[in-house]
């Protein structure tokens, strides 16, 4: 077991939204071996018992309840009933989240909606109730997963770049305001799950396990940003480099590249 991460994580109580498949479920299980009482929250409750289930024996505890993040109250509520049997709250893993193209010949305001309500809304509603139960304890971390999609306005799904770029800027702002509080923004590249199985062009893939370790190694390290893998990290740089009139030609070139044939 890595001392480091032992350190940082073994007895910490552990809040993670979209548990259930994907990157959640790798972080929980990459997790467990650490003995972490896990909050674990999404709308589908069987795999997370699955999970709970399959990791029974790891000396974790687990607290799960099915909750939409498009809506306040479930998060309050849960949130609540959580610390309430915990006891506090160490870490609120910003997780769930959706993708999907909405370009303009393809815009669909149903699509629209539920990506902005699930990946803004939803990550602003359950950080800020996190917060509510870290700031009096005045120690505490929130990890959001934003997306190298972040990088600039991405041509084909601006409306999930934006919910990224918008979720970052929150964190970046939260830091400034609460330097008490430890703050970790991670950009992951393609993983493996879900969300992008219909993308024919997946550079530099990487398994949910894989990206699990990187991400809590990434936490326990304090990284106030956390870009991966490596050659998407120089990517994410160069393309947030490049010139307005540069990026609008390449732009238009991506929405083809990561169209699903
Ligand atoms: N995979 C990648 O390459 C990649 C890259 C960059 C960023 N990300 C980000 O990583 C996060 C996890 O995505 P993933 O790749 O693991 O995809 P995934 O396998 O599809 O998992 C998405 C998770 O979000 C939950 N979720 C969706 N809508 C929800 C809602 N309304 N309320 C509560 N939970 C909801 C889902 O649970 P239920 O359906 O049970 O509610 C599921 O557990 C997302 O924020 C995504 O944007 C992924």
């Amino acid at each position: 077991m890595n001392r480091r991460l032992a350190k940082y994580w073994t007895g910490k109580t552990v809040l993670i939204t979209g548990a259930s498949s994907g990157l959640g479920y790798a972080l929980v299980e990459a997790l467990a071996p650490y003995g972490v009482h896990f909050c674990l929250l999404s709308r589908r409750v069987e795999p997370m018992q699955e999970l709970a289930a399959k990791l029974q024996a790891s000396g974790s505890q687990f607290w799960l309840r099915a909750c939409d993040v498009r809506k306040r109250a479930e998060v309050e509520s849960a949130v609540a009933d959580f610390v309430k049997t915990a006891g506090r709250l160490d870490v609120a893993w910003v997780n769930s989240g959706i993708g999907g193209e909405t370009s303009y010949r393809r815009w669909d305001w149903d699509k629209v909606e539920n990506i902005l309500q699930t990946n803004l809304n939803g990550a602003l509603y359950t950080a800020h109730t996190c917060l509510q139960h870290i700031v009096p304890q005045n120690q505490g971390t929130i990890v959001a997963i934003s997306s190298v999609s972040a990088m600039r306005g991405l041509a084909g799904r601006p409306i999930y770049s934006i919910t990224k770029i918008g979720l970052a800027y929150y964190m970046e702002a939260m830091a400034a305001e609460l330097p008490q509080l430890q703050f970790t923004t991670i950009y992951p590249g393609f993983v493996d799950t879900a969300l992008n199985r219909g993308n024919p062009r997946r550079l530099w893939l990487m398994m949910p396990p894989q990206a699990a370790q990187l991400m809590i190694k990434a936490v326990a390290k304090r990284k106030r940003e956390y870009i991966y893998p490596f050659p998407m990290k120089v990517v994410f740089h160069l393309v947030r480099a490049l010139p307005a009139g540069l990026y609008r030609w390449l732009g238009g070139k991506m929405i083809e590249l990561s169209r699903p044939r």
